[in-house]
């Protein structure tokens, strides 16, 4: 059963084929549990020269994607489906991408991820629409393309057949009830230029190594992330 459906709505839908193509991804999608839809904005535009972008009224440099395709191509990908689906536009404006908001995405059936490019959208598919911002991060990129693998990504690892093992999502840094980084992970060899494994692991007590990695987490979220811990 397809546990959710993403719609992704992109000027540049043949960026995601190396990334749809691998691995996590690409069996969750041949196993029927996650279904990815590309939607060519430049499909719904009108004019002979399929215009997607214009200039800025008022001036100022670069290109905004025009209302009319935009809107178009929204509404058509959502009568696709019974289902309209849950409207995310990607844009360094949007509230930040966090592991509280991919959790509440991972519920949604069916996400409409919309890419801008350029200076952005007109104001008006925002008005009109009423989509949910998001930005991945307080940095600028060429394009929503790139945030949307992101936001996908991070969804469907937490559908508990997409993992092998269900625990592993939950052990992952900011999830669970005490949002920490991460403990560290080793494998064999025990020993490599000198850098041994730290014996608990070798030691079989697993009350004493569940201690041992809270406390590395404690230790790795104060060194790299002491923002974490203000938090309530
Ligand atoms: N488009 C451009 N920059 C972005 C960002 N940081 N997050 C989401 N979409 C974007």
């Amino acid at each position: 059963m397809i546990r959710v459906r993403f719609d992704v709505l992109t000027l540049f839908p043949e960026m995601y084929s190396g990334y749809l193509g691998q691995s996590l991804l690409r069996r969750a999608i041949d196993r029927g549990l996650v279904d990815v839809q590309l939607h060519n904005i430049r499909d719904w535009t009108r004019d002979k020269h399929g215009m997607v972008d214009d200039r800025p009224y008022g001036g100022g440099p670069g290109m905004v994607l025009k209302v009319e395709p935009t809107v178009a191509c929204v509404e058509a990908v959502r009568k696709m489906k019974e289902t309209p689906g849950h409207l995310v536009v990607l844009t360094p404006s949007g509230q930040r991408l966090n592991q509280p908001l991919v959790e509440k995405l991972s519920q949604q059936q069916r996400l409409l991820l919309l890419c801008g490019r350029y200076e952005g959208f007109d104001q008006r598919v925002i008005d009109i629409l009423q989509p949910e911002e998001i930005s991945i991060g307080d940095y600028v990129l060429n394009g929503g393309e790139v945030a949307s693998m992101v936001l996908i990504d991070a969804v469907v690892r937490l559908i508990p057949e997409v993992l092998g093992d269900e625990r592993s999502s939950q052990e992952d840094s900011f999830s669970g009830t005490d949002r920490l980084l991460e403990h560290a992970h080793y494998t064999r060899p025990r020993e490599f230029r000198g850098h041994r494994v730290p014996e608990i692991l070798l030691s079989g007590n697993h009350p004493e190594i569940s201690r041992w990695r809270h406390e590395q987490s404690l230790r790795r979220t104060q060194q790299n992330r002491s923002d974490l811990l203000d938090e309530d």
